[in-house]
């Protein structure tokens, strides 16, 4: 079976495991595939069925694929499955053994502004939230230096379980964790996103460009405009404070691009 086959059918067995979760039992066949024709003057369009009307469950599996057709309060309680499913997840033995919790989000469903970063720390895996320890204290800087409420972004990993000794995530762990990732995405549904240093941003953006030749413009992921920026992490007194300068910049980017005020730096 191809990579790609793979992946899907991850994907597949981790949506239909939430969909469990979430009570529902089944869901009515769409109609059949049209078989693939060598296409020449023979080839007529094919005249479909339309699918049956979509009942609730079948709503709640659309929905869980584009979050587009659930209510906020849908949303809400669909991202309550997924975190409960993640809470399960053993798929990296190693992380699941040596995780004290995993590590989902925080923040509304709807939130307009999303922060991806790379994998709980020590203080998130112990406390349950991300960026939570001294990075996570100098994120919530950054939200109210553009006039932001910490309460009202999405802030997220693209690991949810903390890899020891805080090393990078292995190519593996975030490919399994991926499917979490862009279901919590798609739940959330926010209007912008930040990646927060080089290894959120090449995982979300599923680039190996360096964080230098990514910053300053915008990127896509499913439609959705990214900014990336460094790792709170990188910014505190032992490592580089001095690029401080660079995330407002990154920032000031941001808030214009949603068309919101920029506030005055403090001296
Ligand atoms: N660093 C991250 O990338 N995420 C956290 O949640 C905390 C620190």
């Amino acid at each position: 079976m191809s990579t790609e086959n793979v992946d899907l059918r991850k994907q597949l067995q981790q949506h239909v495991q939430s969909l469990r979760g979430a009570g529902v039992e089944w869901a009515p066949l769409g109609p059949p595939l049209e078989t693939a024709q060598p296409c020449g003057t023979a080839c007529q369009p094919v005249p479909t069925t339309p699918p049956e009307v979509a009942s609730p469950p079948l709503s709640l599996l659309a929905a869980a694929d584009s979050g587009s057709v659930l209510t906020l309060e849908e949303r809400r309680q669909a991202l309550k499955v997924l975190a409960e499913e993640v809470s399960k997840c053993t798929q990296c033995a190693a992380l699941a053994s040596t995780r004290t919790q995993t590590v989902f989000a925080q923040g509304p469903a709807g939130a307009e502004l999303c922060f991806v970063g790379e994998a709980p720390g020590a203080d998130e895996d112990a406390q349950g939230f991300p960026f939570v320890g001294a990075a996570g204290q100098l994120l919530t800087k950054i939200i109210q230096g553009c006039g932001l409420k910490r309460e009202e972004v999405y802030i997220c990993n693209i690991l949810k379980c903390r890899p020891p000794g805080n090393r990078t995530p292995l190519p593996n762990e975030a490919a399994n964790c991926r499917g979490f990732l862009e279901r919590q995405l798609e739940l959330v549904k926010p209007k912008f996103i930040v990646a927060l240093g080089s290894s959120a941003a090449s995982n979300l953006l599923n680039t190996t460009q360096s964080l230098g030749k990514l910053r300053g413009r915008f990127h896509d992921y499913k439609g959705i405009p990214v900014m990336v920026t460094y790792h709170p992490a990188y910014l505190l007194p032992h490592r580089a404070p001095e690029k401080k300068r660079d995330v407002w910049e990154d920032m000031k980017m941001l808030l214009t691009k949603m068309g919101k005020p920029i506030p005055q730096k403090q001296a």
